[in-house]
C-alpha cells in the first residue's frame, strides 16, 4: 500500500514588483490522503486552484511559496527519486503529430528507461504491455496526427498521453482534466482504463474532471471538492451527496451529482446580490466540512494507515521551508551519443514525414535558382557589370538568411515545448537536444542552399575559377549556419511564436542594413558604426565580394555614363569593403556561428531550468 499525503498545504504567489507586490493565496490548508488503487476525483469550479493542486503534489511547481507537508508513503518526498515515481499529464496534449503512436510511446521508453537496465526487447514489451493496457494496440501505426492530417481522435490522443508517462511503471499519477473537449464516450473509456490501470498497477491516482457524467463521476472512488479558498469534502463518491443533504444541501433527483456540486461551490460573480449570497454559500460550506472533520476524523482514510502517518505529522514544524531543486539531478537514463542518437532519429523522422515543408524547400530552391539566376544571367557591360555583381552577392546573403532562419523558428518553437515537459521528467540533456536540432536542420538548409549556390555561380557567370567557386561556398555555408544560430537564438529567447516571428527578421533586417551594400561600412553615424561587428552578413558579404572581385577587369570603352569602376579591386575600394582580407572575414563568421550556437545554448538553459519546490 502507497499513500500520498498532505498536510496544511498552502500556496501563495507574489504578484507585482517593488512596492506594489502583494502575495495572493491560491490554495490554503489543503489536507487528505491518497491510496494507491483507488481512484480520486479532483472537483472544483474553473480557478478554484485543481491544476495548482496536481503541480504541488507532483512537484512541478515553479515559483511561489509552498506551505505544509506532502508526504510520500509517510515520508518527505525524496528529490532524487520523486520525479521518476510520478506521472503527470497535464492538461494539453504536447505530442509530435508526425509520430505514430508506437513510435511516441517507443521513444519515451527510450528517453525513459535507463538503457543499462533495459534491452530494446524489455522496452518493446513495455510499450507493447502499455498499449494493450490502454487500447491502443489497433491504431499503433496511426499518426497522432497535425493540422491538415488527421490522425488519432482526441480520445486516443489523450490515451497516448497517458503512455509517455506510464511507460516507465510509476507509483503514482496525476491527469490533469484528461476528459475535457471530449464526447461522453471517450471520456468514460479514459476513466474507466484509469481505473482498471490504478487497481493493477497499485498506483495512487488522482485526476482533475470537469463536468463528469454521473457514470463517470461514480467510476471513481473517492472525490476531493475543492472550492475557492479549501476542501469542502473529500470522501467517498458514494457518500457525498448523503453528507450535503446533511448539512442542509439537497441535490434535486435528476441533476447529475457534478452539476449540482459545482453550482454550490461556485461563486457567482454575476451581481452584488449573487455574489454576497455564493461567498456565503461557500463559506458555510467550508465551515460545515471544518465542523464535520474534527467530529468524523479524517472519513477520506481508510482505516488500515490511519493513526500510524498522522502521529508523525507534528503541526508545530510545518513552517515554510522549500526545498528547491534544480531539474533533474539524477543519472541521464542513457549515454549522451546515444541520447543524441535517437533524439536525431526522432527529428529526422519528424522532418521528412512533413511533406509540405520538404515540398516548400524543393521549391523554394529551384525558384531561387530561376528567378536570381536569370535575373543576372545577361552578360552587362562595364558599370552596369560591377553593379550587377555588386548586387547578386548580397542578394545571395540575403537569400541564405530570411529563408533558411525563418521556416526553422515554428519547429523549434514546438520541439522547445516537448523538450521542456521531457526534461521535467529527466528524459535527456539539453546539449544533446541542441546538437539534434543542428543535425536535422542544417542538412537540409546546406544540401539545398549549396545547390541553388552553385546553379546560380554559373548562371550569374561568376568567376570562373575552382578556388574562388570553394571559397564562395565556403562563405555562404557559414552564413547558412549564421541564420540558422540566430534562429536558434530567438526561438530559445522568446516566449512564444509570434515574438519569435517578429524579433528573428527585425534582427536580419538590422543585420541586411549594416550589412555593407547598402550603408557605406565606413559613412555610419559613430553611435551605430559598432554594428557591423556584431553582423555576420557584413563580414560574408566582404569576404564573398572580394573573393569574386580580385582580378576582374570592367571593360568602360562601353560605358555611357561617365562613371566606371576599371577593376574589381577599386570596386572595394569603393565600398570600403577591404578593411578585413577574404579567410580573416570568413573565420570572423565561423567565430560568430558558433558563438550564435552557444547562446542558444546557454538561453535556453537558463530559461527552461526547471527549479522545483518540494515540501
Ligand atoms: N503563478 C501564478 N501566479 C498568479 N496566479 C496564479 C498562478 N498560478 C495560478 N494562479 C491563479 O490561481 C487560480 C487557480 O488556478 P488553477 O490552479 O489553474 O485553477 P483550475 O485548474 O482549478 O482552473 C487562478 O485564479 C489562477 O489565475
Ligand atoms: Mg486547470
Amino acid at each position: 500500500m502507497k499513500s500520498l499525503e498532505f498536510r496544511n498545504v498552502g500556496f501563495n504567489v507574489k504578484i507585482g514588483t517593488g512596492k506594489d507586490a502583494k502575495y495572493k493565496t491560491i490554495l490554503s490548508n489543503i489536507n487528505g490522503s491518497i491510496e494507491s488503487g483507488e481512484l480520486v476525483a479532483l472537483i472544483g469550479s474553473s480557478g478554484a486552484g485543481k491544476t495548482t493542486l496536481l503541480n504541488l503534489l507532483s512537484g512541478r511547481i515553479l515559483g511561489g511559496t509552498v506551505t505544509g507537508d506532502i508526504l510520500f508513503n509517510g515520508e518527505k518526498r525524496d528529490k532524487k527519486t520523486f520525479k521518476r515515481d510520478v506521472a503527470y499529464v497535464e492538461q494539453d496534449d504536447l505530442l509530435f503529430g508526425t509520430l505514430t503512436t508506437k513510435e511516441t510511446l517507443m521513444y519515451a521508453a527510450d528517453f525513459r528507461l535507463d538503457a543499462s537496465e533495459y534491452t530494446k526487447q524489455e522496452k518493446e514489451d513495455r510499450v507493447k504491455d502499455v498499449m494493450r493496457s490502454l487500447r491502443l494496440t489497433k491504431s499503433e501505426d496511426t499518426l497522432i496526427g497535425f493540422e491538415g492530417h488527421k490522425g488519432l481522435s482526441g480520445g486516443e490522443r489523450k490515451r497516448v498521453s497517458i503512455g509517455v508517462e506510464i511507460v516507465t511503471d510509476p507509483k503514482m499519477i496525476m491527469l490533469d482534466e484528461p476528459t475535457s473537449g471530449l464526447d461522453s464516450n471517450s471520456s468514460e473509456v479514459i476513466v474507466k482504463l484509469m481505473k482498471s490501470i490504478a487497481v493493477k498497477k497499485d498506483l495512487i491516482c488522482i485526476s482533475s474532471i470537469h463536468q463528469p457524467s454521473s457514470k463517470i463521476f461514480y467510476t471513481f472512488d473517492k472525490v476531493m471538492l475543492l472550492a475557492p479558498g479549501g476542501v469542502v469534502y473529500f470522501g467517498s463518491t458514494r457518500d457525498v451527496l448523503p453528507y450535503f443533504s446533511s448539512i442542509g444541501f439537497e441535490a434535486p433527483i435528476h441533476e447529475n451529482p457534478a452539476d449540482f456540486l459545482i453550482d454550490i461551490m461556485t461563486i457567482d460573480y454575476e451581481n452584488e446580490e449573487n455574489l454576497q449570497n455564493s461567498m456565503d454559500r461557500v463559506d458555510r460550506l467550508k465551515s460545515s466540512w471544518a465542523e464535520y472533520v474534527s467530529e468524523n476524523g479524517e472519513i477520506y482514510k481508510s482505516n488500515i494507515s490511519a493513526g500510524t502517518s498522522m502521529t508523525s505529522f507534528n503541526p508545530d514544524q510545518s513552517e515554510p521551508k522549500n526545498t528547491e531543486f534544480d531539474g533533474p539531478t539524477e543519472v541521464w537514463k542513457n549515454p549522451w551519443l546515444s541520447e543524441l542518437r535517437i533524439l536525431t532519429k526522432r527529428s529526422w523522422l519528424r522532418q521528412m514525414r512533413d511533406k509540405s515543408f520538404l515540398y516548400s524547400q524543393a521549391f523554394s530552391c529551384v525558384f531561387g535558382i530561376l528567378l536570381i539566376g536569370f535575373t543576372f544571367f545577361k552578360r552587362a557591360d562595364g558599370f552596369s557589370d560591377a553593379q550587377n555583381k555588386i548586387g547578386l552577392l548580397f542578394l545571395l546573403v540575403l537569400h541564405n538568411a530570411f529563408p533558411v532562419a525563418m521556416p526553422v523558428v515554428p519547429v523549434l518553437i514546438e520541439e522547445r515545448g516537448i523538450m521542456i515537459r521531457e526534461r521535467a521528467s529527466g528524459s535527456y540533456r539539453m546539449s544533446t537536444f541542441l546538437f539534434s536540432n543542428i543535425l536535422t536542420q542544417a542538412p537540409i538548409a546546406l544540401a539545398s542552399n549549396i545547390t541553388s549556390l552553385t546553379a546560380i555561380y554559373y548562371l550569374g557567370k561568376l568567376q570562373f575559377h575552382t578556388g574562388k567557386y570553394f571559397t564562395f561556398i565556403a562563405i555562404y555555408i557559414v552564413v547558412v549556419m549564421n541564420s540558422l544560430g540566430i534562429a536558434f537564438v530567438f526561438s530559445a529567447a522568446s516566449p512564444n511564436m509570434r515574438v519569435a516571428a517578429m524579433f528573428t527578421p527585425l534582427f536580419l533586417t538590422v543585420f541586411a542594413i549594416y550589412g555593407g551594400a547598402l550603408v557605406n561600412a565606413t559613412a555610419v553615424t559613430p553611435i551605430l558604426s559598432w554594428i557591423r561587428y556584431l553582423d555576420y552578413m557584413y563580414f560574408s558579404y566582404t569576404a564573398a565580394l572580394q573573393n569574386e572581385m580580385k582580378g576582374l577587369v570592367f571593360d568602360c570603352s562601353k560605358n555611357t555614363s561617365g562613371t566606371c569602376y576599371p577593376t574589381g579591386e577599386s570596386v572595394v575600394l569603393s565600398f570600403n569593403l577591404n578593411l578585413r582580407t577574404v579567410w580573416e572575414s570568413f573565420f570572423i563568421c565561423l567565430g560568430m556561428a558558433i558563438f550564435y550556437h552557444i547562446l542558444a545554448y546557454a538561453i535556453i538553459r537558463f530559461k527552461t531550468k526547471p527549479k522545483y519546490i518540494l515540501v
